[in-house]
């Protein structure tokens, strides 16, 4: 799906491997932009809809699926995604911002052997092209760090160094225009204010009356 012209709303996608520090920026984006009078869904994948619960359960043993399995399962969860809350979103003229969306099922299933152009093209058969891509980049090293402090657990099965490597260079090979990379190994705040600088444009004078948003 492209972005058609009766689409009111905006949509801005965060991601990055595991430990990039998306969902803190998420939670500061969206607290901004709704300081800013807009009116923003927050969400995230895997969801916690039906498929989104079935791939958290299949976390810790990853290895019981094919990778074409897998795929399905996250297909299957993204179009419950954009059905039941980006397209009425978009529509109702909302910001939605999410952790994650195809572009994860490009790199993370990229890297298990797929090809991610067609991830990519088969997703955006249904799914709305983004308006902005903030593509949080760090050594995965750093990422894994961040996760064993702040989770107090080891890694799951998505989360493995060497894994990561592979889906952090598949990330690395998309380019499209609206995907913006930002150096995510730099503190919370200088991160928080690259992606403000970038989404800000965006949303000048779509605030309600008299809000800067
Ligand atoms: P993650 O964002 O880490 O969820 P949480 O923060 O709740 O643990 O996502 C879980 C894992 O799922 C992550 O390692 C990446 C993986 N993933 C895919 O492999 N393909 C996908 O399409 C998506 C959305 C996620």
């Amino acid at each position: 799906m492209s972005r058609h012209p009766d689409r009111r709303g905006l949509l801005i996608i965060f991601e990055g491997i595991d430990g990039t520090g998306k969902s803190t920026q998420v939670r500061l984006l969206s607290e901004a932009l709704r300081g800013a009078g807009c009116e923003v869904v927050t969400t995230f994948e895997p969801t916690d809809g039906p498929f989104g619960k079935k791939i958290r359960a299949l976390f810790s043993n990853r290895a019981s699926l094919t990778r074409e399995e897998e795929l399905a399962l996250f297909m299957d969860d993204r179009r419950w995604h954009v059905n039941e809350l980006i397209v009425p979103a978009l529509a109702a003229g909302k910001i939605v911002v999410s952790d994650r969306y195809y572009f994860s099922t490009a790199a993370y299933q990229g890297a298990a052997g797929l090809d991610p152009e067609r991830i990519i093209a088969d997703n955006e058969a249904f799914a709305p092209v983004p308006d902005c891509v903030l593509l949080l980049e760090a050594p995965v090293k750093l990422g894994r760090r961040r996760i064993e402090e702040s989770r107090l657990e080891s890694p799951n099965d998505f989360e493995k160094e060497e894994g990561l490597q592979k889906v952090s260079a598949v990330f690395a090979a998309i380019k499209r225009e609206y995907i913006h990379r930002i150096d995510a190994s730099q503190s919370i705040e200088v991160v928080g204010q690259a992606v403000w600088a970038l989404v800000s444009p965006l949303v000048a004078g779509r605030g309600r009356k008299g809000a800067p948003c």
